[in-house]
């Protein structure tokens, strides 16, 4: 029996869904909602969608289908995952989980209500090259992981529209850019309990519309007139295992150029991550760096979208458990929270002082 899946929100990262979806044997893209009616409509034509929904919760009323992919501005995911848990469906939400920690709390306590499967979209624990790390890891060849290191670095790249709207977003580039690097470091290091942040935000150059010759990607509905969100975060974050993680991430920067850069260092050997695949390690007195051989020594956007569409079917199958339940959106959540929160005090946030 195939799976009936409905996708609300049909802009850019649905396409990435919706292709999986499509590439698999056991699904069937059943429905698409967009407030937008025109993309709703172009999507479920190009899909074959037999129903279109303007309203989520006309969607959600629907008793054919049996999961949904929630692709939406990061305002909507909790109160439209809940709605979702509540009429029975299964539910892939893009990340961020949502846009504060209370209504994660919200969501995690619908999830458990529910018995529903709920996987957050954390798409970079479902990369082939973040695979071959966590076996490595797994199989105790790095040792223990005690310092983590991650930049996502854009010199030009503040998307506009909704991005840039901390009311819809939640804030810049950290719950953006940021949430993907924070929560691969975070799973290669074993899921830690966080013990305190200090972060710090930067809106020192705004969107910069006024660049010219030099493209850059812009959200479906572009608007540099307005902008309400940070240009630059960086922050230590501090594990109860006495591990640390240190990031920094731009929607603009005077830098050179753009960088990815994902590293984590154990007792036994350290791991390159991004921007390609590495693997350090000293074995009779003689440092070696290793180089994984694979199809792709980076992220692989369209296999990790392809292997965590598959892997979600799975878990509602009863096949399988997701690698990214709930639990962890709230954790990520607390993180990203606490980082805006010790920016705008201009001191460390401890979790346990804070109790959350
Ligand atoms: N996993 C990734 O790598 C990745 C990449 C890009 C975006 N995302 C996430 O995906 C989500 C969407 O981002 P995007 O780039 O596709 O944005 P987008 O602006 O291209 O598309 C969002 C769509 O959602 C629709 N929408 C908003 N509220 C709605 C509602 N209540 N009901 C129905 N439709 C609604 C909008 O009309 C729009 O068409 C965000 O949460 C973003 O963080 C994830």
């Amino acid at each position: 029996m195939t799976l009936k899946v409905g996708v609300i929100g049909a802009g850019s990262i649905s396409e990435s869904h919706l292709q999986s979806y499509a590439s698999s044997k056991e699904a069937e893209i059943y429905a698409i909602c967009d407030l937008n009616e025109q993309r709703a409509q172009d999507k479920a034509k190009k899909y074959h969608a037999s129903q279109v929904y303007y309203d989520y919760n006309e969607l959600l009323a629907d008793e054919n289908i049996e999961a949904v992919s929630i692709c939406t501005w990061n305002n909507t995911h909790a109160e439209i995952a809940i709605a979702a848990l509540h009429a029975g469906k299964h539910v892939l939400v893009e990340k961020p989980l949502c846009k504060t920690v209370e209504e994660a709390l919200l969501v995690e306590q619908a999830v458990k209500q529910s018995g529903k499967v709920l996987q957050v979209g954390f798409v970079r624990r479902y990369a082939t090259n973040t695979a071959i790390i966590k076996n490595f890891i797994d199989s105790n060849e790095l040792g223990e992981i005690y310092y983590a290191k991650a930049s996502c670095l854009r010199r030009l790249g503040n998307p506009g529209g909704w991005f840039a709207d901390k009311e819809r977003s939640g804030g810049g580039p950290l719950i953006d850019l940021g949430v993907h690097i924070i929560d691969v470091c975070w799973y290669l290091m074993g899921r830690p309990k966080v013990k305190s942040v200090s972060g710090n935000t930067y809106s020192k150059l705004g969107n910069r519309s006024n660049v010219q010759n030099l493209s850059f990607y812009k959200a479906a509905d572009y608007d540099p007139s307005k902008n309400t969100v940070e240009d630059l975060a960086n922050a230590v974050i501090r594990f109860e295992n006495g591990a640390s993680l240190l990031v920094d991430v731009s929607f603009t920067l005077h830098a050179k150029e753009d960088k990815v850069a994902v590293n984590l260092y154990g007792e036994k050997g350290g791991a390159e991550l991004e921007p390609e695949l590495n693997l350090i390690t000293e074995k009779h007195n003689t440092i070696l760096n290793a180089v994984p051989q694979t199809d792709s020594a980076t992220f692989d956007f369209t296999q990790a979208f392809q292997n965590e569409i598959d892997h979600f079917i799975a878990s509602v199958k009863g096949d399988k458990q997701t690698l990214s339940p709930v639990e962890d959106g709230v954790e990520i959540m607390k993180i990203l929270c606490g980082i805006y929160e010790s920016s705008e005090k201009g001191t460390e946030i401890s979790f346990e002082e804070v109790k959350i």
